[in-house]
Order: structure tokens, then C-alpha cells, then sequence
């Protein structure tokens, strides 16, 4: 198998079955299978009866070249309850529905996909996909908890816009993240050597599937500050956090636990202590409340240099003449947090991020020794797609040695991927 910077994945001899289950994102997974089909896997398509409702069987018939499975009964295969999970090397269900989810963290096998889920050794992904109600359900956040903890991979929604015009987390992650999801997994059950999948060519043999952080604590801090000008208005910034849950959500995955201090929602199910805080002296009292209990510090968050010298107790009003804010300088966490940790002999992994406008290689590795950081992930937020509040971002990571590493445009989980792969070498070499 081979994977080329855009994911797209040479899948010769694989064999998967595609699970389609009733969520409004089930006419997401026709495109998957296409693809499944166009980098030379065979696909079972595995219709629930809740599928039928939102897809027809005969695009997947038409797409698989495959027969479509939709029931136990009604099938040539006399054993299909047993035949389809032994024969796959990969289940992939995607959309999955919190009631797929709940089947298999219970052991209900009461249609084809549950029963073939449970009849199965194969790897599973379940592309998670349901309104954000649902999701942050505490029976769908233990439900996917339990399919975790028995090495099952479930593929957090993205959040966006969702069906009904609700926005929040819930929408079925982007497809390139599946079909790269589904390449790591097949790449880790064949015996063949790893293919480095960054852009570097470092050959580093690490997964964003594999539990390499068990046992580490983060504190990854998100979102953009809020300095109070008066009770209702505030000096802020276009941090939308995505970057930030990104790192979290793919920490989570590699099995890493800790906090996350943010301005921003933090959804429960990814497992992190969220502190929420608006101001950076705020965000100060909770990084320094946390760095002796934590491996890695990921400082992603939009802190605010400047905030008011004194914020009005009540709504400023017109007055007809013009009025001047005194702005004083914020604490620089990053810089002394690393201050703090050198002085204490703490054994943490700083990560510390830069947006920057002009020059921005020059003026990271000069921010990379300033801050003390072991990583500065450098932004150039001029940049089309790249930055603030996108879904896509395109950065250099810098290192200590000189080490300059560039990600091109991709999705946040891509790039938060890549910071985290760099961190796991910081730990380990
Ligand atoms: C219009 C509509 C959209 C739905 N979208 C979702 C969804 O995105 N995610 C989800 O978990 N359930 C969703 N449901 C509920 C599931 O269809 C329902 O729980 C069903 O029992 C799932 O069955 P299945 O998992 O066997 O396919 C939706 C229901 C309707 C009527």
C-alpha cells in the first residue's frame, strides 16, 4: 500500500466492508465507498434498515460492483452472520448512529452490521456522525469510551453546520481524514515496514491510531482571549479553537489524557478536564494551577498581548466626544511557563504556536529561542485557508536544531496529526 501527500491511497487487496447505518450523513458514505473503490478495495456495503431510509441499496450495488448486504435473512450465503466480519481485513462504519454505537459497546447483535460488528477480529473505525445533543449524551460518551477502551477506533464528528441548521460538533468527519483513518489502520495490521506518511520523509513509524500517549497528561490551551472593555464588549480575536480541539481530539486518540484550558466549548467525550477561562490572566492561573501535573504543554490559544488597564463596571455610553482605552502588556504564558518549568526541573515537552503576518520563518526561529519552546508551530495567517478561523491550516513546525518541517494546506485534524507525531519524537527520539 502507498499514500501520497493528498491521501490518496492504493488499497490493491484490501478487503472492507462499508457499514452504512440511518444518519442523515449516510449519503456521505456513497462517496466513500467510491473512493474505497477507486483505490482498489473491495467493498461489502452493509446497509441497516435505518440506511435504506436516506440511501438506496443499488448505488452502493452500482458503486461496489458488490453485492449489497441489508439483512440476516435474505441471503445467498448460508453463514453471512459469521462469513462477512471473518473475511474483511476492515469494518468501516461510517455514518455511524449513536444507536450502532451503543450495539456494539453492549454486544447487541440484532441486524446484519451488529452481528457481523460482533463476529468480527478485523479492526473497526466508527465514523461518529449524530446532532451535538446526541453525542454529548453521557450513554454515547461511555458507549464510546467502551468501544475505545476495546481498541476499536471511533472517529470524533467534526463540529459545523448540522442537519436542521443546528451548528455544533456532530458533522461526520471529512472524508480525507476517513480514507486516511482507514489507510493508518490497514497500514498497522500488515506486517510490511511502515511508509512514513508525513511530508517530511522522516520514516517514523508513528500512528495517530496507536495509543502512544497512554499515560502522558497534556494541557493544550484553545481559543482566543476576551479582555473586558466595559460588561458587554471586549477586546477579542479571530481564534476560532478549531486548531486547538484538533490537537485535542487526536491526543485523545493516541490515548492522551490531561487538560484543556479554553475560551471555547470542549466536547466531554474527548476525556480532557476542561477549565474555561475568557481572560489571559485567567488562562495564566490555570496553566501555572496545572504544570506540575502534566507532560506536555500545547499553548495553541489566541491570548490577547494587551488588555484594558481598568474595564468600566457599567455599559459605556455616548457621550459625543471621543474617548482613549489604556491598554497594559499581558503576561506572556508561554514564555514563562517554560521559564517555570526549566527553574523546576519539570520534565515537560513544550509546543508553543505563532501567528504571524510577515517573515514568518524568520521571525519564528527568533520566537522559538525567546519563548524557550521545544516545538514553535508557526502560522502565516496571510496565508489562503491558513489561520484563524478555517477549517484548514497550513504551518511549519520548528525545532531546537534547526529543524523546519512544512505542512501544507490541509484539514486542522491533518495538521494537528503531525504536530503530535513531532511530539511523540521530542518524547522518544
Ligand atoms: C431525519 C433523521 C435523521 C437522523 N440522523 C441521525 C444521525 O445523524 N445520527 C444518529 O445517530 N441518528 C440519527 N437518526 C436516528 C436514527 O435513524 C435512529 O436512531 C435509528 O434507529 C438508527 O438505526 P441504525 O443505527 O440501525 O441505522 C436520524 C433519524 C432521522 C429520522
Amino acid at each position: 500500500m502507498t499514500v501520497d501527500s493528498n491521501f490518496e491511497v492504493d488499497l490493491q487487496g484490501k478487503k472492507i466492508a462499508l457499514g452504512v447505518t440511518g444518519g442523515i450523513a449516510a449519503y456521505k458514505s456513497v462517496e466513500i465507498c467510491r473512493r474505497l473503490v477507486d483505490a482498489g478495495a473491495t467493498v461489502i456495503p452493509i446497509l441497516t434498515a435505518g440506511a435504506l431510509n436516506f440511501v438506496g441499496a443499488q448505488t452502493f450495488k452500482a458503486l461496489a460492483k458488490n453485492e449489497v448486504i441489508t439483512d440476516l435473512w435474505s441471503n445467498s450465503d448460508p453463514m453471512i452472520h459469521t462469513s462477512l466480519g471473518r473475511s474483511v481485513d476492515l469494518i468501516v462504519v461510517a455514518p455511524a448512529t449513536a444507536n450502532i454505537i451503543g450495539k456494539a459497546a453492549c454486544g447487541i447483535a440484532d441486524d446484519v452490521l451488529s452481528t457481523t460488528l460482533i463476529a468480527s477480529r478485523s479492526a473497526v473505525v466508527f465514523c461518529a456522525a449524530m446532532h451535538t445533543e446526541m453525542w454529548e449524551n453521557p450513554s454515547v460518551v461511555e458507549n464510546v469510551e467502551t468501544l475505545r477502551r476495546r481498541g476499536h477506533f471511533v472517529l470524533d464528528p467534526e463540529s459545523g453546520e448540522l442537519a436542521g441548521g443546528d451548528i455544533g460538533v456532530g458533522r461526520l468527519a471529512g472524508i480525507d481524514v476517513i480514507m486516511r483513518t482507514i489507510w493508518e489502520l490497514l497500514e498497522q495490521t500488515q506486517d510490511s515496514p511502515k511508509v512514513d506518511i508525513s511530508q517530511q520523509n522522516t520514516q517514523v513509524s508513528i500512528s495517530s491510531h496507536n495509543q502512544h500517549f497512554r499515560g502522558l497528561r497534556f494541557l493544550v490551551t484553545l481559543g482566543g482571549t476576551r479582555e473586558a472593555i466595559d460588561p458587554v464588549r471586549y477586546i477579542g480575536n479571530r481564534s476560532s479553537g478549531r486548531q486547538g480541539l484538533a490537537l485535542l481530539n487526536i491526543a485523545a486518540r493516541m490515548g492522551g489524557t490531561g487538560f484543556a484550558v479554553s475560551t471555547v466549548d470542549v466536547p466531554k467525550s474527548l476525556g480532557f478536564e476542561v477549565i474555561h477561562v475568557e481572560t489571559a490572566l485567567e488562562m495564566q492561573e490555570a496553566v501555572f494551577g496545572k504544570l506540575n501535573e502534566i507532560d506536555i504543554l500545547i499553548m495553541c490559544a489566541a491570548v490577547s498581548d494587551y488588555r484594558v488597564a481598568s474595564s468600566a463596571s457599567t455599559k459605556l455610553k455616548r457621550s459625543g466626544e471621543s474617548i482613549q482605552l489604556q491598554l497594559v502588556e499581558n503576561p506572556d504564558i508561554l514564555f514563562e511557563a517554560t521559564q517555570y518549568i526549566a527553574s523546576h526541573d519539570l520534565s515537560v515537552i513544550t509546543v508553543g504556536f505563532a501567528a504571524e503576518t510577515d517573515n514568518p520563518l524568520e521571525n519564528g526561529k527568533a520566537k522559538l529561542i525567546k519563548k524557550g519552546v521545544d516545538l514553535l508551530v508557526v502560522n502565516n495567517v496571510c496565508e489562503d485557508g491558513a489561520g484563524f478561523d478555517t477549517e484548514t491550516n497550513a504551518v511549519w513546525i520548528l525545532d531546537r536544531e534547526n529543524t523546519i518541517s512544512r505542512i501544507d494546506l490541509s484539514s486542522k485534524e491533518s495538521v494537528a496529526e503531525e504536530i503530535l507525531k513531532r511530539v511523540f519524537k521530542s518524547i522518544y527520539g
